[in-house]
């Protein structure tokens, strides 16, 4: 019998490729449990949607009796968390969507998630048609991210250990969620598992995020906008490298565990975009042809910082490592050239988003 997971946030940029890799894998059943803001898209999961192994629920974390509902019904094996609002320009102009999702939704998935829990058997109940869970194998992991860590300076890295320092709405409202999980962990015993990672790219990636930004504000010749003197360091991780690890901290993962999660691939915001620029001229000579430029680097254009910018994030993900034997597939110069490569070939998934939801404009600056 397949063990089931129900997914929160799996129609976003990282849950998509989440579940695009756990059907294909085929060991697994999947609920989806999404409230479609502005960043779920079920596009991103066409290529699984027919799948027998596929579920999805129009569902807000922070509706309890809908959450309660789906819990009983899929009775899963295992929550993997990532339903938030993710996007930290968005909680500078508006943070209390993020103090809702993210702070309260979580809290209120954990709750029901803890009913749900202590109702399970301590054996595994092949009594009914629907195999459930046994309650000492039951897992709730909780995506995170190293914002929660603060800001570095030039040397060191975000381990474990590393006391959280939020500076920003979005990163204050995700410590929070972490701090919550440790605490129904450590007050009522929910087996639970939480990975804070660092800056993900790859396919499907919204374009209000720097690198699909770049490229599709590229591709139509408008401004490239750096931050600053962009000079700010972020390292990057390819998006079906954390699915894997992800769900490696599922399978092997020790409850009440945190695992940090990087790609080991630090750039400042100007290389990635000169990287960008660099991959799109050996591309696509011919767009660069239409629009009258030697190289997409002529349209960098440096802007206001972000308020309160962190200057650097990296990682230490030698514990995921070391204990769950996880190592990326990609670095970011292969990596890059498959996602540049990706949205050149797939105009059908980020034109309408470009037309309807968002065209690129600046973002976080109240
Ligand atoms: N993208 C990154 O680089 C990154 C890095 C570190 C951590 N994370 C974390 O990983 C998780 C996923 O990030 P992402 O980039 O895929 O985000 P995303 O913004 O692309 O997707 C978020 C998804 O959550 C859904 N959602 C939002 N509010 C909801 C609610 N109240 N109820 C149910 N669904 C809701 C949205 O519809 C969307 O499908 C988040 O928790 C984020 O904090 C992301």
């Amino acid at each position: 019998m397949k063990k089931r997971v129900l997914v929160t946030g799996g129609a976003g940029f990282i849950g998509s490729a989440l579940i695009r890799y756990l059907v294909k894998r085929g060991e697994i059943k999947i609920l989806n449990l999404d409230k479609l803001t502005y960043a779920g898209n079920l596009e991103s999961l066409q290529e699984v949607a027919d799948s027998g192994d596929y579920r999805f629920v129009h569902a807000d974390i922070c509706d309890a009796p809908s959450v309660k509902e789906a819990l009983n019904d899929f009775q899963p094996h295992a929550i993997m968390h990532l339903a938030a609002e993710s996007h930290v320009d968005r909680s500078i102009d508006g943070p209390s969507a993020f103090i809702q999702t993210n702070v309260v939704g979580t809290a209120v998935l954990l709750e029901c998630a803890t009913e749900y829990w202590r109702g399970l058997p301590e054996s595994e109940d092949q009594s009914s048609t629907l195999s459930r869970a046994r309650k000492s194998d039951f897992r709730f992991l909780h995506i995170s991210t190293d914002e929660v860590y603060g800001s570095l300076g030039a040397e060191g890295l975000f381990r474990e250990e590393t006391h959280y320092d939020p500076r920003s709405p979005y990163s204050a409202s995700k410590a929070a969620s972490d701090h919550l999980l440790m605490a129904w962990h450590h007050t009522y015993g929910l087996p639970v598992l939480m990975t804070n990672c660092s800056n993900n790219y790859g396919p499907f990636h919204f374009p209000e995020k720097l690198i699909p930004l770049v490229i599709l504000n590229a591709l139509e010749g408008k401004p490239l906008p750096v931050y600053g003197r962009g000079d700010h360091v972020r390292d990057w991780l390819f998006v079906d490298d954390h699915a894997k690890a992800l769900t490696l901290v599922l399978e092997k993962g020790a409850p009440g565990e945190k695992y940090n999660v990087g790609g080991n691939n630090e750039r400042t915001n100007l290389q990635v975009v000169e990287t960008i620029c660099d991959t799109l001229d050996q591309l696509c000579p011919d767009y660069l042809q239409r629009l009258n430029l030697k190289s997409f680097r002529e349209l960098i254009t440096f802007v206001a910082d972000r308020p309160g910018h962190d200057q650097r994030y990296a990682i230490d993900a030698s514990k995921v490592r070391s204990k769950l034997g996880w190592s990326p597939e990609e670095n970011f110069d292969t990596g890059i050239v498959k996602t540049v490569q990706w949205y050149l070939d797939n105009g059908w998934w980020w034109q309408p988003i470009r037309a309807k939801k968002y065209s690129g404009q600046r973002l976080g600056t109240k």
